[in-house]
This record gives structure tokens, C-alpha cells and sequence, in this order.
């Protein structure tokens, strides 16, 4: 059997379209239209990129972007003044403090101070502690991870009741995959760096998100036949064929796994693509609730 390969960008797409029909409707009606302020600090490569393609979608659908591009020395107050500026300004409904920031910057600090109903990146302990209790509503879900669930459904999948593993438990992919797993009522288990027998427990996985950010750690023989394997890894490997001397691969071997799995996303343009679409439509959810509209 030959899998499915989950077409991120596709879906990406189609909820772009549903995004800019949104923002369209808010701008006939209230002469408004969302607003994302992306805050970037320091000079890494990855970030900038990241923020870049933001920014870019953001205009691709709409939405005003505006960007603060700030030294790797800036002081932690410094940083925190200006997300108090960013939560008191009307025209700014979701503000994205890209991550890692540098070791002298407290990140619970920083995320802490974004006005929840501004924390499109739902990066807040608020927002984090709703999401991993029962009956609580988070107002905003981290991106990839609601991106992950997102192309399951999409693709036709249901959540409900599988035995679904998740690769790794960062802040940022694993632990809100995990909950959100949990919400759609799936039996779930995380795995990380101290796990035993990591591949005979992934190969119960009817569902398994990898995001541990090891290069095709994941081979075709842990997986269990049938499985949708979503692939939110992006490692860089070299390869004197490519004209970059490099090209990017995820945590899962995808050409052995698509041999046995039901459902693969691949690297790129599985995942990526996503993060960005569910942020355009935290942002635009926003900006709904700061109008009325939601
Ligand atoms: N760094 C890696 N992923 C993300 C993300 O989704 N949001 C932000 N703000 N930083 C990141």
C-alpha cells in the first residue's frame, strides 16, 4: 500500500480563501481589518525567515502586518514596554513574539504580558493552562498543533477514540498536540528523550505526530500499517546534489513510511504551510471578537 500524501499547501489554501472571505466581510461592514504585530528579536536566520512568510501571508489575505525587528540586546523592560504599547493599540488584534528569544529574555515573562485576547500564538499560560483542562476554552490554540488536527480532519480522518502518539512534548508542538488529541477524544501517548522502547510504542499509533526535530528518526518499521503520520519536523541535511548543499527533511523516513502508512505529510509542504494558515485565522478571529463579529 502506497499512503495518501496530506497536501498541507492545498489545505493551506482553502483556508486562506475562507480567511480572506472574512476579512473582506469585515471590511465592508466595520472598515476595519485585522491587525498582526510580529516582534522579532535578534538576528537568527530560521526566525527571520518565519517571520517573513508571516508577514507575507498576512498581505496575501488581507490582513495589516507590522513588524518590530529588534536587537539581540534589547532589555527584557524594554521588550515588555513595547507588548504593553502593542496590547493598548486598537488597530493591533494579535501580537506574535517569535521564538527562541535570547537566553537574557525570560520567555514566561515576555508571554506572559500579552494581553490574552491578543495571544494569537496561544502561547500564554492562560491560554496554555485552559487548553490542557477539561470544559475550558482556550481563546487562542498554538498554530502547528491546530494545524496538525486540521489536516487529519480535512483529509477525512477522525480523531475520536484512535490510539495516537506524539513525538516529543515542546511548549510550542508536543504538549498542545498532545491535549488537543486528548479534546478529540483520542487515547494518547507522548514520548520523549527518556522513553524505553520508543519504536514499539510508536508502532501502536494509529495516529502519530513526530516532532522531536531528529532527521528521519522515524523508519517504516515503526510504524503501524494504517496509520496517518503527520510530520511537523524540518531538519536541515546535507546534500552535495542539492544547490543549497542542503535540503530539508522531517523526523519521519518518508519513503520508507509511505510504504506502510494510510496518510503521510511530507516535508515541506505538509505542516508548514498550516502554521501559517491557522495564525491568519487566530488573528482574523481576533479582530472578529474585538468587533463583535464572533
Ligand atoms: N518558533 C517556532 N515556532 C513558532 C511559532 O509557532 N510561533 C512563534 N512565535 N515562534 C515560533
Amino acid at each position: 500500500m502506497t499512503a495518501q500524501i496530506i497536501d498541507g499547501k492545498a489545505i493551506a489554501a482553502q483556508i486562506r480563501e475562507e480567511i480572506r472571505a472574512d476579512v473582506a466581510r469585515m471590511q465592508q461592514t466595520y472598515g476595519k481589518v485585522p491587525g498582526l504585530a510580529a516582534v522579532l528579536v535578534g538576528d537568527r536566520k530560521d526566525s527571520q525567515t518565519y517571520v517573513r512568510m508571516k508577514k507575507k501571508a498576512c498581505a496575501e489575505v488581507g490582513i495589516a502586518s507590522f513588524g518590530y525587528d529588534l536587537p539581540a540586546d534589547i532589555g527584557q523592560d524594554e521588550l515588555r514596554r513595547l507588548v504593553e504599547e502593542l496590547n493598548a493599540n486598537p488597530d493591533v488584534h494579535g501580537i506574535l513574539v517569535q521564538l527562541p528569544l535570547p537566553s537574557h529574555i525570560d520567555e514566561e515573562t515576555i508571554l506572559g504580558a500579552i494581553s490574552i485576547e491578543k495571544d494569537v500564538d496561544g502561547f500564554h499560560p492562560l491560554n496554555i493552562g485552559r487548553l490542557s483542562m477539561k470544559r475550558r476554552e482556550p481563546l487562542f490554540v498554538p498554530c502547528t498543533p491546530k494545524g496538525c488536527i486540521e489536516l487529519i480532519e480535512r483529509s477525512g480522518f477522525t480523531i475520536e477514540g484512535k490510539r495516537a502518539v506524539v513525538l516529543g512534548r515542546s511548549n510550542i508542538v508536543g504538549l498542545p498536540a498532545a491535549m488537543l488529541l486528548l479534546h478529540k477524544n483520542a487515547t494518547v501517548t507522548i514520548c520523549h528523550s527518556r522513553t524505553r522502547n520508543l519504536p514499539s510504542i510508536v508502532r501502536e499509533a494509529e495516529i502519530l505526530v513526530a516532532a522531536v526535530g531528529r532527521a528521519e528518526m522515524v523508519r517504516g518499521d515503526w510504524v503501524r500499517p494504517g496509520a496517518v503520520v503527520i510530520d511537523v519536523g524540518v531538519n536541515a541535511v546535507d546534500d552535495p546534489n542539492d544547490p543549497r548543499g542542503y535540503r530539508l527533511v522531517g523526523d519521519v523516513a518518508f519513503d520508507e513510511v509511505k510504504e506502510v502508512a494510510a496518510a503521510i505529510t511530507p516535508v515541506p509542504g505538509g505542516v508548514g504551510p498550516m502554521t501559517i494558515a491557522m495564525l491568519l485565522r487566530n488573528t482574523t478571529d481576533a479582530a472578529m471578537r474585538a468587533l463583535g463579529m464572533k
